[in-house]
């Protein structure tokens, strides 16, 4: 296995709106973190974030100078369409702004145009259950076309598998009990036709388009062969494959699932865990993209989001240098990967909580002062030698 990788292979790491911009204020997120009766309440609310809504260039400014060449980071529905139907010039702006920050600092940017937040009007009066969200994020994704004039890489959205997972009726029940519900049917469905409709779209505007799917490594212990796909909840095959008529798939991968023949299995006493309370285990990246092989055939791929929440930095290191040789190794057999974004740039919201810390780059809770870790000057070198160490 060579660990040279082609020419053009593009090395970055990843954000997304919500978890690091700050005050989010007309999203459905932002809602649910102010709002005390809810049942399923969160533990800590984003607040400023990471401030990056202010400090992007900054930001972007330490990937560039470390060495990597790709930056995705999302723009927010809630913030261009805080009223249905009325589209923010100034926001339109600041992410045209940022697109254009990131050229300059040779940067190719990745624009997602969903990850998780959607406006608040959109969550109350419509909701991905209602056929109408096709339209309605169809008409958001027309506005965003000034944003994207100078962008070729246009994810659609994040993670739709675990959108349709998290909307099933009884999901909050299903993970109390400690289990994951099934993908709503439903909700899949319409994500995967407003999927189509965004990708014509910006297609339409000469855009290379795909979405980004959660993959879990679904692993069947020895006996239980038959039983991985059944219990393998979050349907990844179904929206891999959807997405198999894409210009290319975006694969994000943390850990592995073990599964019996009852279902998924606990982790083994014993397990080295990350903060999230995953497993520790670099390779779940590699079954990620062969499986996106298997259900879209020929696709190109791009690793959109991986990494691991820990305090221990050498250790990030340790797990990104595993998941890079699972990538190498798919790619010696054939598999067209063109890109490793890393999850993530920056320590940010982690959906409830800073305490997980996926970031390269730290920052001071007061201050907002970045802290680059020594595993994004490690990932800018191996990004500038375009090969892997040793
Ligand atoms: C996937 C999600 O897209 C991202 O928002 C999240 O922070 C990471 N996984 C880590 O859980």
């Amino acid at each position: 296995m060579t660990k040279r990788f082609p020419t053009g292979f593009l090395w970055g790491a990843a954000t997304a709106a919500h978890q690091i911009e700050g005050n989010n204020v007309n999203s459905d997120w932002w809602l649910r973190e102010h709002d005390i009766d809810r049942v399923d309440r969160i533990e800590e609310p984003s607040g400023d974030a990471a401030d990056s809504y202010h400090r992007y260039r900054e930001d972007m400014r330490l990937l560039a100078d470390a060495g990597l060449t790709s930056y995705r980071f999302s723009i927010e529905w809630a913030r261009i369409e805080p009223e249905q139907g009325f589209v923010s010039r100034a926001e339109l702006d600041h992410y045209r702004r940022m697109v254009d920050t990131a050229r300059e600092l040779g940067l190719e940017p990745m624009v997602t145009l969903h990850h998780f937040t959607v406006p608040r009007w959109f969550d109350a009066g419509i909701g991905w259950r209602d056929a109408a969200s096709v339209d309605a994020f169809a008409r958001y994704v027309e506005a965003t076309l000034p944003v994207l004039d100078e962008v070729e890489l246009v994810c659609t959205i994040n993670e739709p598998n675990m959108v349709a997972v998290l909307a099933h009726a009884s999901a909050h029940d299903e993970f109390l009990a400690g289990r994951m519900p099934p993908a709503d049917p439903v909700v899949a469905d319409n994500l995967v036709r407003a999927h189509e409709h965004a990708v014509d779209i910006v297609r339409g505007a000469g855009k290379s388009a795909g979405w980004s799917v959660a993959t879990q490594a679904f692993q069947p212990e020895p006996g239980s062969e038959g039983f991985a796909r059944e219990f393998s909840w979050s349907r990844e095959d179904l929206f891999l494959q959807a997405a198999a008529n894409d210009d290319w798939v975006g694969v994000q991968a943390y850990t592995r699932t073990k599964v019996g023949p009852r279902g998924p299995l606990p982790i083994a006493e014993g397990t080295e865990l990350t903060l999230t309370g995953w497993e520790y285990y670099p390779s779940a990246i590699e079954y990620g993209i062969r499986n996106s092989w298997v259900h879209a055939p020929g696709v190109p791929v791009y690793v959109t989001e991986n990494g691991i929440a820990t305090a221990d930095d050498a250790r990030r290191i340790d797990y990104t240098l595993g998941a890079l040789e699972a990538v190498a190794r798919t790619m010696a057999d054939g598999i067209d990967v063109r890109g490793y974004l890393h999850w993530s740039a920056l320590d940010n919201y982690e959906w409830g909580s800073f305490r997980p810390t996926f970031g390269l780059i730290a920052w001071d809770r007061e201050t907002f002062e970045r802290h680059p870790k020594p595993s994004l000057a490690w990932l800018g070198g191996v990004a500038r030698a375009n090969r892997l160490p040793g």
